[in-house]
């Protein structure tokens, strides 16, 4: 991937694997500048481009971008048409270009519910470009994270497996992300403090980091601060990292 201004970086210690990113803040920045919303998620759409490029500068090799929730239905009818209409678009005007650049679409959430067009488009989308490896670019659409643990237990039911059986690892299989690890870091831009039902089993023992910048605006030399910072953090996993030696 070509980026224009080349700022070199100084590496860093420990790269997070998988980030996963809620791009908060579109309907501000617009309204910040005299737009319409819809020219504020337009602007959002655009930046998923610089800041995946810078995905892979870094080193991260998964990317989850927090598209559409479920929630996000109960917005006007005018902004929920103008989101669907935006990620068509998007998938027609971008995927040959993401496909040559080795980029591997997923798409995290429920199909059900968006338009038959739309869902042929991502399913399209997610077979042109199922063997890319250079980044995986996972997309929640429609997704929510409660609705997500429902499917997984529906569909566990529905499998039969007996509960003995069914451990964590074989739980993270049945949710939309399957095979893909935790996040390892979580970014929220446009100021807020919360998860808003995304990744909520994956996102355990993830790092977090939140951001006053509207996603508009949220660039390559805004990631890397958020993972300068998450190099300073000390993941411990629930363990005491420096505990004493047990007496013999
Ligand atoms: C939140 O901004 C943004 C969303 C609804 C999700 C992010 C959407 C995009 C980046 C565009 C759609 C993406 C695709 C791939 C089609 P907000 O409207 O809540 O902003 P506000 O809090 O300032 O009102």
């Amino acid at each position: 991937m070509s980026s224009t201004a080349q700022i070199e970086y100084p590496p860093l210690r420990s790269v997070p694997y998988h980030v996963g990113i809620i791009m908060d803040g579109n309907g501000r920045w617009a309204k910040s500048r005299g737009y319409i919303r819809h020219a504020g998620h337009q602007a959002g759409v655009n930046n998923i481009r610089p800041v995946l490029e810078g995905c892979v500068e870094f080193g991260i090799k998964v990317l989850t971008i927090y598209a559409f929730s479920t929630e996000n239905w109960n917005r006007p009818e005018e902004e929920v048409s103008g989101l669907m209409r935006l990620l068509g678009l998007t998938i027609r005007q971008r995927l040959n270009e993401l496909h040559e650049q080795g980029v591997q679409i997923r798409h995290s959430g429920r199909l059900a519910g968006i338009n038959r067009e739309l869902q042929k488009q991502i399913l399209y989308a997610l077979d042109v470009t199922k063997n890319n490896d250079r980044i995986i670019l996972n997309v929640a659409f429609n997704y929510g994270g409660r609705s997500e643990i429902l499917d997984a237990v529906r569909q566990i039911v529905a499998d039969g497996i007996a509960p003995d059986a069914l451990t964590e690892e074989t739980f993270g299989r049945y949710l939309y992300t399957g095979d893909l690890p935790d996040p390892d870091l979580i970014i929220r831009t446009g100021g807020e403090y919360r998860l808003s039902n995304f990744l909520i089993w994956q996102a355990a023992y993830s790092e977090y980091y939140a951001t006053p910048t509207y996603w508009p605006d949220f660039d390559k030399s805004e990631l890397y601060k958020a993972l300068v910072e998450y190099n300073e953090r000390e993941r411990r996993f629930g363990r005491v990292l420096d505990a004493e030696p047990t007496p013999v």
